[in-house]
């Protein structure tokens, strides 16, 4: 698939009000893009892109689990030709006598079923505007279990799976759909995670320049890079590796 500049483009970028999605937001200003469709469940939290870029940044509300407001979204933004699923949440517990059932369930209707919706509701637009990009932030966690975060591990696995099924079928659209695996980021959802982090800007500068080269698969970081390649490696022995440092 041909590679997608931002460059010139019209960009929607889900959770954009913190972490890596602000800085994709930024990062797509910065880096030439006509438009930034900044997405927030609260839109008043967009206030300083806002303030900062002008009517480059354009607010939208949404939250990603509730199809009305994912059918909103697109019917207000029918110029977008990249679509970065950024939203995510963790945080929902262990596997066996989780307190709180329902912070798990919320991993996946996030971070899988939410990204459905999206990919969904947005892939006619993508494709009435020549093909575009998806792209769809997962996490070094979906190529091999965290013990600390096994029902987010298990989402972003499910996620990984659906942006490969996602390749095949938007294929005859001239949609490129890449996957990004980030390593530990520094932002709120890893402020408890005691491991060295890049910044959130890094990120977004990387997955520009990726998707740009047409790139299907990006590890944004030093860690995602050498933990992809020991899973690529032997699966079994990093699996083992990964349990023992945790
Ligand atoms: N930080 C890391 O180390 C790391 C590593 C690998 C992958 N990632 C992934 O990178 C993405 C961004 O994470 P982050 O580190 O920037 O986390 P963050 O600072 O916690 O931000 C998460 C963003 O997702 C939004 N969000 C949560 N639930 C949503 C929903 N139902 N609808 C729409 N938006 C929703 C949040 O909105 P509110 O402000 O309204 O809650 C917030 O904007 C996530 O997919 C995450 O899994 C992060």
């Amino acid at each position: 698939m041909p590679g997608v500049p931002i460059k010139d483009k019209t960009v929607l970028i889900s959770g954009s009000n913190r972490g890596i999605g602000k800085s994709f937001a930024i990062q797509a200003v910065e880096m030439g893009a006509k438009k930034v469709y900044a997405a927030a469940r609260d839109k008043s939290k967009l206030a300083e892109l806002v303030e900062k870029y002008g009517d480059k940044i354009v607010p939208l509300t949404l939250d990603i689990t509730i199809q009305d407001q994912v059918t909103a979204a697109a019917a207000a933004a029918g110029d977008v030709e990249v679509l970065i699923n950024n939203s995510g949440m963790g945080g929902g517990g262990p596997m066996v006598g989780n307190p709180n059932p329902e912070g798990q369930r919320m991993e996946m209707e996030v971070n899988y079923f939410g990204m459905i919706k999206m990919c969904d509701t947005f892939a006619p637009i993508l494709s009435a505007n020549g093909g575009g990009a998806i792209v769809n932030i997962l996490s070094v966690a979906g190529l091999s279990s965290f013990a600390f975060a096994p029902g987010y591990s298990a989402s972003k696995a499910a996620g990984r799976s659906l942006t490969q099924a996602l390749r095949v079928e938007l294929r005859k659209q001239g949609t490129l759909v890449s996957g990004v695996f980030p390593g530990p980021v520094d932002t709120d959802m890893a402020k408890n995670v005691p491991m060295d982090k890049v910044s959130p800007d890094s990120v977004a500068v990387h997955v520009y320049e990726e998707i740009a080269k047409g790139s299907e698969d990006i590890f944004p970081d030093p860690f995602a890079e050498h933990f992809a390649a020991s899973v690529q490696a032997d699966f079994k022995a990093a699996e083992k590796a990964n349990a023992a440092a945790f």
